[in-house]
């Protein structure tokens, strides 16, 4: 994601340099011992991505500069290739077809290789983890057991008579809220952040997270060019904020909408007749308003940070996640 806000030029030339250096190191990081498991580990590396996580230690790395380059760009690598190796799992969880804008591993190869090529990157995150301290591996492992939680629970839907959009939310924070929380908590730690420090960036990274993941259930439905197939989560009967929302009403004029969103929809005519309701349905503005609303909640979290250009770009950045989805 390349920071399209005004900053003092230096710091934003420093913050893309560290952002390029990483580029080359993710692919140096998947080599394997056989080009098939190279290309295979590069393949959803070299597809792009936004690159959010990494953004977010350097951002957070520049509180108190100067941070040692070396450790931040580790510390950028161990969230990039933990979230990398999430997704080649997750897209066997979706069966997804589609990842970065392009083929996903699970259509490209097999699911078997792509479990396998998600472990293997995760393997190789733990390595350079390592590199950075026990305090870094502890956090690093405690973030992906609540990712993978959050996953199951998705998978296992509410228990129990839980609330839908109490479970939803939970899930949220846990699969996606947890590594990019650990994203800010990292850049906090490479600069030497104290402790008020570092639970405010856990507490800000965990609700642009959530945020970050409620605007893409957003363009799940409302963009046509996301890089990945639009309507996945509905086609999955992945409930989503907007879906939950569109679900809650009481309007007659919802029958057929929330029949289609009683379960999985099999083909891509109902497919593309759910999107379409949906995409007129208020629960878009709904979910909108809340992410909205979410973000002031994140800048909140980011006042007992020192005032500079990395608090600057942290709050610029609150807007562009926003803005994706508005
Ligand atoms: C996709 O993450 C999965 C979510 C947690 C929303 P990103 O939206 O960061 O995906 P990339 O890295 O840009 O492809
Ligand atoms: C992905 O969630 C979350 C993780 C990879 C942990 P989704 O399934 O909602 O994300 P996309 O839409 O496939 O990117
Ligand atoms: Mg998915
Ligand atoms: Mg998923």
């Amino acid at each position: 994601m390349s920071l399209d806000i005004a900053l003092d030029s230096a710091f934003a030339a420093g913050v893309s340099e560290r952002l390029e250096g990483i580029e080359w190191q993710l692919r140096e990081s998947a080599f394997a011992r056989t080009p098939f498991v190279t290309e295979a580990a590069q393949h959803i590396i070299n597809a792009g991505g936004k690159r959010f996580r990494p953004l977010l230690v350097v951002l957070a790395s520049q509180l108190y500069p100067p941070a040692d380059p070396g450790q931040v760009d580790r510390a950028a690598l161990v969230v990039e290739l933990t979230h990398v190796a999430s997704l080649y799992h997750d897209d066997v969880m979706d069966d997804a077809d589609l990842r970065r804008g392009a083929t996903s591993a699970n259509r490209l190869y097999d699911n078997s290789i792509a479990i396998m090529i998600g472990d293997f990157l995760f393997a190789r995150a733990s390595s350079i983890v390592a590199t950075l301290g026990t305090d870094y591996v502890a956090l690093q492992a405690e973030t992906f057991a609540r990712l993978v939680q959050g996953q199951i629970a998705e998978t296992r839907g509410p228990q129990g008579g839980e609330d839908p959009l109490a479970h939803y939310l939970g899930v949220v924070a846990d699969k996606t809220g947890s590594l990019i929380a650990t994203s800010a908590v990292f850049g906090g730690m490479v600069a030497g952040a104290g402790p008020d420090v570092l639970a405010a960036l856990d507490a800000f990274g965990e609700e642009i997270g959530v945020v970050f993941q409620l605007s893409d259930d957003v363009i799940d439905i409302a963009s046509e060019v996301t890089g990945k197939t639009p309507g996945t989560d509905l086609r999955e009967g992945v409930p989503t904020l907007p879906t939950l929302m569109a679900r809650a009403s009481n309007d007659p004029a919802d029958a057929r909408l929330h029949e289609l969103l009683a379960g999985q929809i099999e083909d891509a005519d109902t497919v593309a007749e759910a999107l379409e309701l949906m995409r007129v349905h208020p629960a878009l503005e709904q979910a909108r308003a809340e992410i909205s609303r979410r973000a002031a909640v994140a800048k909140e979290y980011l006042r007992p940070l020192p005032e500079g250009e990395a608090k600057q770009a942290l709050l610029a950045l609150c807007d562009q996640v926003v803005s994706r989805s508005s």
